[in-house]
């Protein structure tokens, strides 16, 4: 289930029959006139649940509310892809349970006052698939299929509705408030993603494309092109902002351009207080694109020659390890006391100096009493060009405030208590407000179902063992 939330493939063209046939040119004259209004932007926020363990959630969920009457959906928060999809009535094989304790909802259009079908000569459709589509006719639905980095995939048609924001109007103080936007009604769904092992009810992707919700809400004029997460892995859940954040203030390092996902150039690698001694092209030759930052996934992907000098390096500080692989897929280990103390501390350089600090106790994680396992990853994922890629997800991100700021084409982050809150502004006020940590969902099942839900998980991932 890992790598999931990288979409690899986004695109597929189809397009299909439909019976009724809309006048679109009275809808999409209602949304200019509708965008016009909207001037100043409002900070958002995502209440979000879930942990970044891979024995007990290993994911991040928001709330969001979609349609009128607004109805609640789980959705995975996911920085490496970008469409929003949710299950949808009728659909084949979408999962009706999930062993997160979560109550799973469908969405039905034809439930849903404000909610319309997209077709494939409208804007949306033709710059999600840039350019006109093949064979598109007057009545024919634009349709959706993405391909994730574990080969599951979702398929189905683009729907317009609301969808339900809680607008920052104070500090710890929010507001509902409405947004069109675009997102896939999930008609197919293969793989991971037709279990109800983690199951939820959709993947929010807040990739920088034109489809995803933040592009939306930004050029209908409501956001800045610009949020950011706090992952709580030690409380659980966190903070997800969209908007500006002021506060605390964050190093930047800028974005590599004209890139699928959030890909930031990468210079060193310190553990222990030692840099690696890595090849010099290891990082930034040629076409190579960086390091990806992920939301989506759970743990963090090195490729061979990163990843042996790595664990080199880390199991150097402890010569009597016994060290044995669990479910072929985890290095694991016995350790009585502190990791902290047993282990270094990893620190990844980036480019104008920004530094990823992560500690033992957040790149390793329990699985019995006195058992321990590593989260690296070695990753033998390939990039199209060949090169092996670098993938950060939850085990890095965690207890960071991570922001995206894609107006500027940065992304930087602080080390941060995520159960606290941060500054963000509402610039339709001027005024700077709180907005704090929420933990939704985190029924006592979660907790106690601990084992059962890490045995389904490491089966998972050994499913999805990245090619
Ligand atoms: C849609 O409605 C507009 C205005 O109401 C009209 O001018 C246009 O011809 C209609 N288009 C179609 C395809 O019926
Ligand atoms: C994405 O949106 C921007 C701003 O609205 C626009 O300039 C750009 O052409 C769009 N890209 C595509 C591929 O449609
Ligand atoms: C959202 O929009 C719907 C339909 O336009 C409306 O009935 C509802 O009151 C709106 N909700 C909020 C919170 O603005
Ligand atoms: C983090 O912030 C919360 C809420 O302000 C506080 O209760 C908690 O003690 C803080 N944790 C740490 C480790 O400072």
């Amino acid at each position: 289930m890992d790598l999931r939330r990288l979409a690899l493939v986004v695109v597929t063209v189809a397009v299909t029959v439909v019976g009724h046939g809309k006048n679109l040119s009275a809808l999409r004259a209602h949304d200019i006139r509708r965008h016009g209004r909207l001037l100043s932007t409002i900070g958002v926020d995502l209440p979000l649940g879930g942990n970044g363990h891979p024995s007990e959630t290993g994911l991040y969920f928001a709330k969001i509310g979609l349609g009128n009457p607004s109805k609640d959906y789980y959705v995975q928060v996911d920085t490496g892809s970008d469409i929003l999809w949710v299950n949808c009535a009728g659909c084949d094989k979408c999962p009706t349970k999930s062993d997160l304790g979560l109550g799973l909802t469908l969405y039905d259009p034809k439930k849903s006052s404000t909610s319309s079908l997209v077709y494939c000569d409208q804007d949306f459709c033709t710059s999600t698939y840039d350019g006109p589509l093949p064979g598109c006719k007057p009545n024919l639905q634009c349709q959706y299929n993405v391909v994730y980095g574990d080969g599951s995939s979702t398929a189905g048609y683009f729907v317009k509705d609301n969808m339900k924001l809680e607008q920052v109007t104070g500090n710890l103080q929010s507001r509902s408030t409405n947004g069109t936007v675009v997102f896939g009604c999930g008609a197919r769904q293969s793989g991971e993603l037709g279990s109800s092992s983690e199951a939820l009810d959709g993947i929010l992707g807040f990739g920088q494309a034109n489809s995803s919700i933040i592009s939306q809400l930004a050029a209908s004029g409501k956001v800045k092109k610009s949020f950011a997460h706090c992952l709580d892995n030690i409380e659980g859940g966190g903070i997800f902002a969209i908007g500006e954040v002021v506060s605390p203030k964050v190093k930047r390092t800028p974005m590599v351009q004209n890139q699928a996902h959030y890909n930031i150039v990468m210079k060193d690698i310190e553990v222990g207080g030692d840099l690696l001694r890595l090849p010099s092209d290891i990082f930034d030759s040629g076409d190579q694109k960086g390091t990806i930052v992920d939301s989506g996934t759970t743990l963090a992907y090195l490729p061979s020659s990163i990843y042996e000098p790595l664990m080199t390096k880390i199991l150097s500080q402890q010569p009597a390890l016994n060290l044995h692989t669990v479910e072929d897929q985890f290095t694991c280990f016995q350790f009585a006391g502190s990791v902290d103390s047993g282990f270094p501390v990893v620190k990844f350089h980036f480019e104008d100096s920004l530094v990823l600090t992560v500690f033992p106790h957040e790149y390793t994680f329990q699985i019995r009493e006195d058992i321990w396992c590593f989260g690296w990853q070695n990753s033998g994922v390939q990039s199209k060009d060949g090169k092996d890629m670098i993938l950060l997800g939850d085990l890095v991100l965690s207890n960071k405030l991570v922001i995206y700021d894609i107006e500027n084409q940065n992304i930087g982050w602080t080390e941060y208590n995520c159960s606290s809150s941060v500054k963000v502004k509402d610039e339709s006020s001027g005024a700077v407000y709180s907005v704090g940590a929420h933990d939704i969902g985190s029924a006592s099942s979660l907790r106690i179902g601990g084992i059962l839900t890490l045995l389904s998980i490491i089966i998972a991932l050994l499913h999805s063992s990245i090619a």
